[in-house]
């Protein structure tokens, strides 16, 4: 059975399609490569032995992606991991953000809902969210006005799936509002590439632990939370990965109770930023040098899931710990400056 990752060569895209693989699929993988590098497909095929198919191509071209499902009239699914992501670009260049994600969207969803049946994954956020007035979040949390170009491709994005769904029945899709993703495959093949500076937290320890960063800023210590610092919920992302399957697997198998449903994918549990710290310095065996500095503009105080909707109706459930996340981030980016 074939399936088409879009932006499979990126972070949760590579991890995704090795899991896809593992699990008995044909990937197909359409990625621009604007934020990666065809270098991954070496990982992905070291780690399962199989080579997905490849195409380099830029889905904002729309006769690309139409000329795509002519060539694979056999997919029968897609998740869709191809988009911008970094929130403090998105401020900078925000047309840059609802083209990319949202043309593109709209280009592969007049695809699928031209099939007889289509099954559709998109990557959304917990972003969507902003700073919840109840926690742990539900997937009936409020959905806030975003903080950023950014988080409002996620909340704009879902709501053209929604209402495409409900003229589509052909048509069955699920978000998958990630949480924070973090670590690395255990092979330490594959895993987080970030380009430049990295804006989040856990690439920038790694990077400072490895000697590539002086010193890790932490952006606050003044927040109503247990030691001061901000509180997130840090899913492996093998874990996030495995989700994926077990969604698209429900929609594969019509196990989905309507034709579009939402998903939050995170572990639970909540950890600050200290508490990361912390963890990284007993899994790696050294101190980090890291400094306090004020907050970072944009931050919410604490967010973390309620994943009893994805436990019981996914049959998923988040099994590495903070500490096994970041123990294989560490693997990896001693395997990628070694
Ligand atoms: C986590 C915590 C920072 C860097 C963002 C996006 C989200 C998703 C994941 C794409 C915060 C603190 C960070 C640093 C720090 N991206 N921090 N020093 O902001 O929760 O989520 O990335 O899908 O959509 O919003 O993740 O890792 O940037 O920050 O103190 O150098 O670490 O203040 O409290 P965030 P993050």
């Amino acid at each position: 059975m074939k399936i088409l990752v879009t932006g499979g060569l990126g972070f949760i895209g590579s991890h995704t399609v090795v899991e896809l693989q593992n699990g008995g699929f044909e990937v197909v993988i359409i990625d621009n490569c604007s934020n990666s590098t065809p270098e991954v497909l070496k990982g992905i095929t070291k780690v399962t032995g199989k080579e997905p198919i490849f195409e380099q191509f830029d889905l904002r071209e729309k006769e690309n992606v139409q000329d795509f499902f002519k060539r694979h009239d056999d997919i029968e699914g897609v998740i869709h991991f191809a988009a911008s992501k970094a929130v403090g670009e998105s401020v900078e260049k925000p047309l840059l953000y609802y083209e990319n994600n949202i043309a593109t969207l709209v280009y592969i969803l007049q695809q699928l809902s031209a099939k007889s049946s289509s099954n559709f994954i998109f990557s959304s956020s917990c972003t969507v969210y902003g700073q919840a007035d109840e926690l742990p979040i539900t997937e009936n949390a409020p959905v806030k006005p975003a903080e950023s170009p950014y988080g409002n491709t996620k909340q704009i994005g879902e709501e053209i799936i929604r209402d495409t769904c409900k003229v589509t029945p052909n048509l069955s899709a699920i978000s998958l509002r990630y949480f924070n993703p973090v670590g690395a495959h255990p092979t330490a093949e594959i895993g987080e590439l970030p380009i430049g500076v990295p804006q989040n937290l856990v690439p920038f320890i790694t990077q400072t632990a490895i000697g590539l960063r002086e010193q890790l800023s932490v952006f606050g210590d003044n927040y109503p939370t247990s030691d001061g610092t901000c509180i997130r919920d840090y899913i492996h992302v093998v874990d996030l990965a495995k989700a994926h399957v077990v969604a698209l697997k429900r929609l594969l198998e019509k196990k989905n109770t309507s034709n579009y449903e939402v998903f939050n994918v995170g572990t639970g549990k909540g950890s600050t930023v200290l508490e990361v710290i912390q963890s990284f310095e007993k899994v790696s065996e050294q101190k980090l040098n890291y400094k306090v500095v004020g907050r970072r503009e944009g931050d919410i105080t604490a967010a973390y899931a309620d994943t009893t909707k994805a436990n019981n109706e996914l049959g998923w459930k988040a099994k590495s710990s903070l500490d096994d996340s970041l123990s294989s981030a560490w693997k990896w980016e001693q395997k990628v400056r070694s």
